[in-house]
């Protein structure tokens, strides 16, 4: 935490004017990734292989659920398409969105105030996209009457959530309306951005999770082959959510360039 400075001169209003910033270029000595202009090319790098590891991770969800198990509908008799949107709705919202958004500083142009509504607004979005998702799986469960959160996964899922709901509403109140005072956002900001980098990797832990436990309820009530087409499509996406995770992390970690 110590090595992520910040610049407390260039703090002022809620939302107008200059805004807290992570001073990199001055990190170079402390450890982790060296600031300065030789980490631009890592910094970009890590950017490209998040955009192409992202949209990756969505289309195979969506290939998954939409095509090879049999497509996406809220009513129907049968309960497996209503379920199907649990995993699209929670890969896109709190794996694509919520990577995005995280990521809104770097990959804009234009004001800090416009990087900040889409940050927040982002953020929002995959909270909604998540919120819906998880509707699904409830009521996959309660149409079915099958118990709710009774697994790992579950409860995993209902900690990211809750985490996430905290930190956009502490987000909202310290740096948009009706902000905090300088010295407030100043301490908050590295936190923030901490707890930022933890909730998106609790975020790809829990979906691990979920695929997992819906691989292996298919793979032992043999409705799919161990070997089969399904079962390296889905072990695929868990290793791309593995690769984004680094990736997501070292794009955040290392300095952020000028814009
Ligand atoms: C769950 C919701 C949120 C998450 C996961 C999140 C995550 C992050 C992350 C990872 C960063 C670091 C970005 C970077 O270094 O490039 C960041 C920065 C920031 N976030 Fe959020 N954020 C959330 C909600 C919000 C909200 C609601 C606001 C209110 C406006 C906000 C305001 C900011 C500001 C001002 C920064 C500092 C940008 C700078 O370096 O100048 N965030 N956030
Ligand atoms: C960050 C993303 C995710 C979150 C926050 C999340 C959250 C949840 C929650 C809270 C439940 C419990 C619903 C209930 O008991 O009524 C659940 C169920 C389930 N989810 Fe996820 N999920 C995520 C991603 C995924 C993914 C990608 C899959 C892949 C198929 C998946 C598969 C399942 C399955 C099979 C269930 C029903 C069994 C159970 O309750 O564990 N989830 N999820």
């Amino acid at each position: 935490m110590r090595q992520l400075h910040l610049k407390k001169a260039q703090i002022s209003g809620a939302h107008d004017g200059p805004l807290p910033s992570w001073d990199r270029s001055s990190r170079g000595g402390g450890g982790g990734v060296r600031g300065g202009e030789e980490s631009r090319g890592i910094d970009e790098a890590a950017l490209a292989i998040n955009h192409l590891l992202g949209i990756a991770a969505l289309g195979l969800v969506c290939v998954w659920c939409g095509n090879v198990r049999g497509g996406l509908l809220w009513n129907s008799p049968n309960k497996d398409l209503l379920f199907n949107f649990h995993p699209v709705l929670m890969i896109a919202g709190f794996v694509f969105v919520h990577g995005q958004a995280n990521l809104t500083y770097r990959t804009l142009t234009g004001s800090r105030n416009y990087k900040k509504a889409i940050h927040f607004l982002a953020q929002g979005l995959a909270l909604v996209l998540g919120a819906v998702g998880f509707l699904a799986a409830l009521k996959f469960h309660n149409d079915r009457g099958i118990d709710n959160f009774y697994s790992l996964h579950s409860w995993l899922g209902l900690t990211t959530m809750t985490l996430f709901v905290t930190q956009w509403t502490v987000g909202f109140v310290s740096f948009w309306y009706p902000g905090g005072s300088t010295a407030a956002r100043s301490s908050i900001l590295p936190w923030h951005i901490f707890s930022g980098i933890f909730l998106y990797t609790l975020s790809l832990v829990t979906a691990e999770t979920g695929l997992l436990e819906k691989l292996t309820f298919l793979q032992t009530s043999q409705a799919i082959e161990r070997f089969g087409r399904e079962s390296t499509l889905v072990n695929s996406l868990g290793l791309i959510l593995v690769l984004l995770g680094f990736f997501h992390a070292l794009a955040l970690l290392t300095p952020k360039p000028p814009r």
